[in-house]
């Protein structure tokens, strides 16, 4: 029974076997959300990549499908986005009806070996019944590459002032905008980024969308980076500003991370969900996500997270909170009130999966410390001096398996505030914290002997409430 497997994860996606890297192509229709993903089925690293394919009413519950795209002989089907498109304007609908299309990288290994440069190119393939089958356009590819080595990640939006189509694609160390009518023929607008933002290695999967902060619409560029993480490998920086349909126009220079943690990688949001803006992210990191001890898959995604902007300090930020849906999962909650330091875990029957939300009045420093009867331990904390959340899973559990994964990470808090919220996700295998409402978010994948039993609070802060939510299994 592949839920049982150590370190599968219950409350999160993950392939039954196989490897798996980033989300692809999430888009909402009819009730469903969709999930593909970069899956390699024949082993449990990274090769020729497919489109994996689940599905979900509540982003929370997942039915695994078909593979939805196999590689070709145009290449491998690397990462991009779907979208619903509504008016037909690509023709590829049935009877004008409107196809879901998905919009993605081909990547060349042939052309690769031979020493060309243009390897990559987009494709993009239709779907009239509702995601369930899947079939390439016969044009493919739709935008060739004009010989940039890493050109890549498709995320296709619709631009309704202009009625076009805008695609955010990831080139090398930039952004460049491609507009198109009909997602077939795409033109060239603009790049963004060569000169701003982090460039510890190579820009991925970009997004842009729109998020509202009080009453006054601002553009939000996503971009994935790896190496030149925070906390070292692969991780999701972000840009605030504006966008006119040709160009996006940072509002200041600062560099933004979505995600502190080392492993939240190759983050997006969902297509088609209005104002509402969804997240998931890869749970891993390119630093070791290959090596991790799980035998028969690797990998999961992140819980699903509404974005949305908060001021801080004078500065926006983006933050991000649970999905409403997680508290679907959720058993009766364990209330404390005025919880001290002591060395007896704090909730006596402490099982993962598990929900925690702690309240303090005085944010001091503090160490939360889960452990399992084998003495491994994973530090969630809050350093005043440093102004720092941290996590520190140098003794979590197996950590030999790669020398960058044992280590303590760092978020800066940005709120400014006495008074803290915090919300821990927590699995057999990883840990997601939203702190200040999500404004520091940190997430860590660990890989403990047993699961943690035992809950422990440390240090100065006391915390007013807190209250811990068993969860039952999504799988
Ligand atoms: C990001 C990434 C993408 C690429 C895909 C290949 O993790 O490198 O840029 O499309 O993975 O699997």
């Amino acid at each position: 029974d592949y839920r049982k497997e150590a370190y599968r994860p219950q409350i999160h996606f993950s392939p039954k076997s196989g490897w798996m890297n980033d989300p692809n192509g999430m888009v909402y229709h009819k009730g469903v959300y969709h999930m593909f993903y970069q899956f390699y089925p024949d082993s449990t690293v990274w090769g020729p990549m497919h489109w994996g394919h689940a599905t979900s009413r509540d982003l929370v519950r997942w039915q695994h499908q078909p593979i939805a795209l196999y590689p070709d002989s145009l290449g491998y089907i690397f990462s991009g986005s779907a979208v619903v498109d509504a008016a037909n304007t690509s023709g590829l609908g049935k009877e004008g009806k409107a196809p879901l299309v998905a919009i993605y990288t081909y990547h060349d290994t042939a052309g690769e070996k031979k020493g060309r440069k243009d390897f990559q190119t987009q494709g993009i393939a239709y779907s009239n019944d509702d995601g369930k089958t899947w079939t390439k356009y016969s044009g493919n590819p739709v935008l060739r590459n004009p010989g940039i080595v890493d050109f890549r990640d498709p995320k296709v939006m619709w631009y309704a002032p202009d009625k076009k189509w805008v695609m955010t694609l990831a080139t090398k160390d930039r952004i460049t905008f491609y507009s198109s009518p009909n997602l077939k023929d795409w033109t060239r607008e603009s790049e963004f980024g060569a000169t701003i933002g982090a460039h510890g290695g190579v820009w991925e999967c970009p997004d842009l969308f729109q998020l509202e902060q009080g009453g006054k619409k601002h553009w939000v560029l996503l971009v994935n980076l790896n190496p030149g993480g925070p906390n070292g490998g692969s991780a999701t920086q972000y840009f605030i500003g504006d966008f006119d349909g040709t160009a996006f126009t940072p509002a200041d220079t600062a560099t933004r991370w979505l995600d502190y943690g080392p492993d939240e990688y190759a983050g997006i949001t969902y297509a088609n969900t209005g104002d509402r803006k969804v997240f998931i992210g890869w749970m891993s990191n390119w630093l070791y996500g290959q090596q991790v001890p799980t035998e028969k898959w690797r990998s999961a995604l992140t819980i699903p997270r509404d974005l949305s902007l908060a001021a801080a300090g004078g500065k926006l930020y983006v933050a991000s909170k649970p999905s409403k849906e997680l508290a679907t999962l959720a058993k009766p909650a364990t209330t404390l009130n005025q919880l001290k330091a002591g060395n007896a875990s704090f909730v006596k029957t402490f099982s993962l999966p598990a929900r925690l939300e702690l309240q303090t009045e005085q944010l001091q420093d503090f160490q939360l410390v889960f452990s399992n009867d084998a003495g491994e331990e994973l530090i969630v904390g809050y350093d005043k001096t440093a102004n720092q959340y941290f996590v520190d899973r140098s003794k979590s559990g197996k950590v030999d398996f790669n020398k960058d994964f044992a280590g303590r990470h760092t978020a800066p808090r940005f709120a400014t505030a006495k008074n803290t919220d915090l919300t821990l996700v927590i699995d057999h295998a990883s840990l997601e914290l939203f702190a200040d409402k999500g404004l520091s978010v940190m997430t860590e994948i660990f890989f403990p002997s047993s699961s943690y039993n035992k809950v422990v609070l440390k240090g100065s802060t006391g915390f007013q409430q807190v209250r811990y939510w068993p969860l039952t299994s999504a799988l």
